[in-house]
């Protein structure tokens, strides 16, 4: 398995944080926040890492990541020019992935799990991880019927579904890159991830796995700072 983190985009929610670097490089404590997803695939035994990066601070990924070597792994990098939309990284990456599967995680998502078994079990189709949230309308969201299976994902949906957002580590088999290309733009102009996941869900083969620690999103200025609270006060992270 090969794994994509995800870390362009323009991250003006931040601003002015990033007009200095970009919001994947900015501390979560003691670390760039990159450090941690990165963690996530490493942990896993993912030595093949392809990194995606806006043009504007490429050079800062270079200086801090280099060739992966530190780390015993291989980076490669690739420049989304425009932020078109988080499934983009499955046509970004097609030449990278290859015949493998994948891990995708986002640049700014950390976990405090361990998610190392469900990454290593994968077989085929497509696994998620959902996690209870007070706010719901931020995420792409994933409604459960009575015997606990997933039944719909929904968008930042505008009337309330459920309580479990989908959290921002994808694992798909080879698959993903042909429905990747045959995605149509959304309302917000973007080719969504949300759409892939249906897709998996409606041939039967898509797997939600529940997120039991922490989860942090750490695109606005509270989720930053309460990251950085957790990891000050468990040092092992
Ligand atoms: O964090 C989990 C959520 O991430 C999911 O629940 C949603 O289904 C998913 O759409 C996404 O929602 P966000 O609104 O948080 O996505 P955002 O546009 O903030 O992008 C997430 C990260 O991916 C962000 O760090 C920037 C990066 N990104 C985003 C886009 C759209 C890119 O590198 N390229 C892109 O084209």
């Amino acid at each position: 398995m090969k794994g994509i983190i995800l870390a362009g985009g323009k991250a003006t929610r931040l601003r002015p944080l990033t007009v200095i670097t970009s919001k994947q490089l900015l501390p979560v404590y003691n670390k760039p926040m990159i450090f941690y997803p990165l963690n996530t695939l490493l942990k896993a035994g993912i030595r093949e890492i392809l990194i995606i990066i806006a043009p504007d601070y490429a050079g800062h990924f270079l200086h801090l990541l280099g060739s992966g070597r530190e780390f015993k792994a291989r980076f490669t990098y690739e420049i989304q020019e425009e932020p078109r939309g988080l499934a983009d990284a499955f046509i970004i990456g097609k030449d990278f992935m290859d015949k493998d599967s994948v891990a995708m995680i986002l640049g700014d998502n950390i976990f405090t799990d361990d998610l190392s078994e469900e990454i290593k079990s994968f077989k085929r189709g497509g696994r998620v991880f959902a996690k209870k949230v007070p706010d719901p309308e931020r995420y792409g969201v994933v409604k459960f019927n009575q015997n606990n299976k997933a039944e719909k994902i929904v968008e930042k949906p505008q009337e309330w579904i459920s309580d479990y957002a989908v959290t921002g580590l994808y694992i798909y088999d080879n698959r993903v890159c042909q429905f990747a290309k045959e995605l149509k733009p959304s309302d917000r102009g973007e080719i969504e991830i949300t759409d892939i996941n249906n897709k998996y869900l409606k041939l039967g083969e898509l797997d939600v796995k529940q997120v039991k620690g922490e989860w942090f999103d750490t695109g606005t200025f509270d989720s930053l700072l309460a990251a950085s609270n957790y990891v000050a006060t468990h040092k092992d992270l």
